[in-house]
């Protein structure tokens, strides 16, 4: 198949291009910058941002969606609104007939924090269109270069003590980078998935003083000593993060708003269209861990 793959500079988007390549696809990458693109052989590049409205889209027989706007100037919600109109639009006009979408997980009628309604608010008007939707819903995803993996990393790497709000306790289920491609590529390969919601997820539930605790034992070979408060409100605790790791505040402070809803699978459906061999939370961090060894090695030589 000829597929569109938005976001193809970043985490998600960087492990799917290659991924689809292998599975026998064609790939055009959209990207907003391409002098700033370095495309695995064979993907065709398309300059395009999504927050234009006069955005025009190649023919292709489908679109991964795998955008947002955290961390730009604004409100990211409503950019994110406008940026799905837009795209949902262009699809439309391109006659595409399948967006596939990565959303967040989280109960809909608890009180989901901003950054986790508009995922949600995204996957609702991506779905208005002619294009059939397939949304896949995730939590933290497991993998080197993951914004929220960035934080668990350094948080392990730089706080032997850690003040953390109750969301500590917060239950949440992780899954690996390579598991959510295998999602996202499956859906693809599977027309009955088109029109369909979807919730991913790890093999474990955890909690974030879980993660915590397991990533900094693999990590820096100590259990760290964990203090939860009920007092830290969540913009200090976001501007705490930006203090103690690279993830900027703009990134940071939705993320770390979301912690408070409890992201776990309650409908496993997925697993009657696509097969995936989940991978172990410790052996996802193990690969994690090593891959962005390698990437820093790489970077700067010794
Ligand atoms: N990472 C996780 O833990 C996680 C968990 C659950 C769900 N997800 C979902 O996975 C999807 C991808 O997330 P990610 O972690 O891969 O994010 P990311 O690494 O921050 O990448 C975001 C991508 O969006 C692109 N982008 C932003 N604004 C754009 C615009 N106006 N027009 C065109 N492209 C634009 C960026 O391109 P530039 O390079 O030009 O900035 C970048 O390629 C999102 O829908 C997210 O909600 C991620």
């Amino acid at each position: 198949m000829r597929v569109l793959v938005t976001g193809a500079t970043g985490f998600v988007g960087g492990h799917l291009v290659p991924a689809l390549l292998e599975a026998g696809h064609k790939v055009v990458a959209m990207v907003r910058d391409p002098s700033e693109y370095d495309p695995p052989s064979g993907v065709e590049v398309r300059e395009g941002d999504v927050l234009d409205s006069n955005l025009k889209l190649p023919p292709a027989d489908a679109a991964y969606y795998l955008i947002h706007s955290m961390g730009a100037d604004g409100d990211f919600s409503e950019l994110d609104r406008r940026a799905a109109r837009n795209f949902v639009e262009a699809v439309d006009a391109a006659g595409i007939g399948r967006i596939i979408y990565l959303g967040g997980l989280g109960d809909d009628d608890a009180d989901l924090s901003e950054h986790l309604r508009s995922r949600r608010e995204v996957e609702q008007l991506l779905g208005e269109g002619e294009a059939a939707l397939t949304a896949l819903r995730a939590a933290i995803v497991i993998g080197d270069g993951s914004a929220s993996f960035t934080v668990i990393r350094q948080l392990t790497e730089r706080l032997p003590v850690m003040v953390t709000p109750s969301w500590v306790r917060t239950d949440c289920q992780p899954i690996y980078i390579d598991d959510v491609i295998a999602y996202l590529v499956g859906v693809l390969e599977a027309p009955a998935t088109a029109g369909r919601t979807f919730e991913i997820g790890g093999p474990e539930v955890l909690t974030y003083q879980d993660i915590l605790v397991r990533t900094a034992k693999l990590h820096v070979g100590r259990r760290p000593l964990i203090l939860p408060v009920p007092v830290l409100t969540p913009g200090l605790s976001a501007r705490w993060l930006g203090l103690v790791t690279d993830v900027p505040v703009g990134v940071a402070k939705p993320l770390v708003n979301g912690l408070k809803n409890r992201v776990v699978v309650t409908d496993d459906s997925i697993t009657d269209y696509v097969d995936v061999e989940l991978t172990a939370f410790e052996e996802a961090v193990r690969r994690s861990l090593e891959d962005g060894t390698a990437r820093r090695r790489e970077r700067s030589p010794a």
